[in-house]
């Protein structure tokens, strides 16, 4: 379907915590941290707020497209850590922003939250439900991460990225595939005001293999062979995963966009981040083939292919 990216934004919280910070907290290394995961530092937000985030990234998207915040008729926020119970983060940040004509409302797909908005957002623009929308991941995981717990906060961290989508332009949404399975939703949880509790080595083999499966079979329905695709956005939440996943699909290193040594896993928010900084570092040009593919709790996870 016809789905322009027509900006992008990120925000990351100014507070670095890097391996050597978290070997003063908890029994760990930089090199276990960085050999196992491939993470050397995060972003922590200490002042701002997940609003404050998503706006920061929203405002640089918007710029990025040259479209007005009036322009906007739809917001979706794909989020785990949403400031508040209720109202959606999407309604707080339709009102900061002034778009006074969108109507707003959150998705919760943990990881994979920007792909299933990507689906969602782009099926509603191609059915003429809106023209141009406002897509974001953001994330404040730090506020759930058990911070005694050396198997969990080492990995994750906080942040925003947004982009603007429209139905008119040259971009298009090839082919998505999006999987859920609540069968498995004990491997990555928090319990209600809790902490993010996970089984890694069953996340680790599931997060190879289902995330090959759905890109091969987005390949396949828009009839695109793997040596075609120009880059490939993860979802960064361990280098070993996603080099395994890029052999299994026979894509060298180099057209896969890491960013994972700088912000750890910022669910929801690492793809746009990635797709927004591998734009404004040339990696990614108009008229690419696109492989975005996700993991996350649910389990959730799915793959989209775009032309840029
Ligand atoms: N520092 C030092 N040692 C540690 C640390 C740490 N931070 N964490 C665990 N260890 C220890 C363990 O206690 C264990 O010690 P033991 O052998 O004495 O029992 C040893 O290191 C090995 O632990 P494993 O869990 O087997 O290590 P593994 O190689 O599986 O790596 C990791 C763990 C990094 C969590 C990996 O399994 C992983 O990345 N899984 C995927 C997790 C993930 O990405 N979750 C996020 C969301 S889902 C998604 O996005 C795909």
């Amino acid at each position: 379907m016809g789905i322009t990216i027509e900006g992008l934004g990120y925000y990351t919280p100014k507070h670095v915590l890097s391996n050597f910070d978290l070997e003063k907290m908890v029994d760990t290394s930089d090199e276990w941290i960085t050999t196992r995961t491939g993470i050397k530092e995060r972003r922590i937000a200490k002042e701002e707020s997940l609003l404050y985030m998503s706006y920061e990234a929203s405002l640089k998207a918007l710029e990025d497209a040259k479209v007005q915040p009036r322009e906007i008729e739809l917001i979706v926020l794909a989020t785990l850590t949403p400031d508040l119970g209720f109202p959606a983060s999407a309604c707080l940040l339709q009102a900061k922003l002034g778009a006074d004509r969108a109507y707003a409302f959150d998705i919760s797909a943990a990881c994979s939250g920007f792909l299933y908005g990507l689906e969602v957002v782009g099926s509603i623009l191609a059915s003429g439900g809106a023209k141009k929308a406002l897509l974001v991941g953001a994330e404040r995981l730090s506020q759930i991460v058990d911070w005694n717990d050396r198997s969990t906060c080492v990995l994750f961290g906080d942040g925003a990225g947004a982009v603007v989508l429209s139905s008119e332009g040259e971009g298009e949404l090839l082919a998505s595939a999006l999987r859920s399975d609540g069968n498995y939703w004990d491997i990555l949880y928090s319990e209600r005001c809790g902490y993010i509790r996970m089984k890694g080595k069953e996340l680790f083999k599931l997060a190879v293999r289902s995330m090959a499966e759905v890109c091969e079979e987005v390949l396949q329905k828009a009839n695109i062979r793997s040596e075609d695709v120009d880059l490939v956005v993860p979802h960064q939440a361990n280098i070993r995963i996603i080099e395994a996943l890029a052999e299994k699909l026979s894509i060298p290193m180099d057209k896969v966009y890491t960013n994972i040594h700088k912000y750890g896993n910022t669910s929801a928010a690492s793809i746009p981040i990635a797709l927004c900084e591998a734009k404004q570092t040339g990696r990614l040009k108009r008229g690419d083939i696109v492989l975005l593919t996700a993991m996350g709790g649910g389990l959730t996870w799915g793959a989209c292919l775009l032309r840029f």
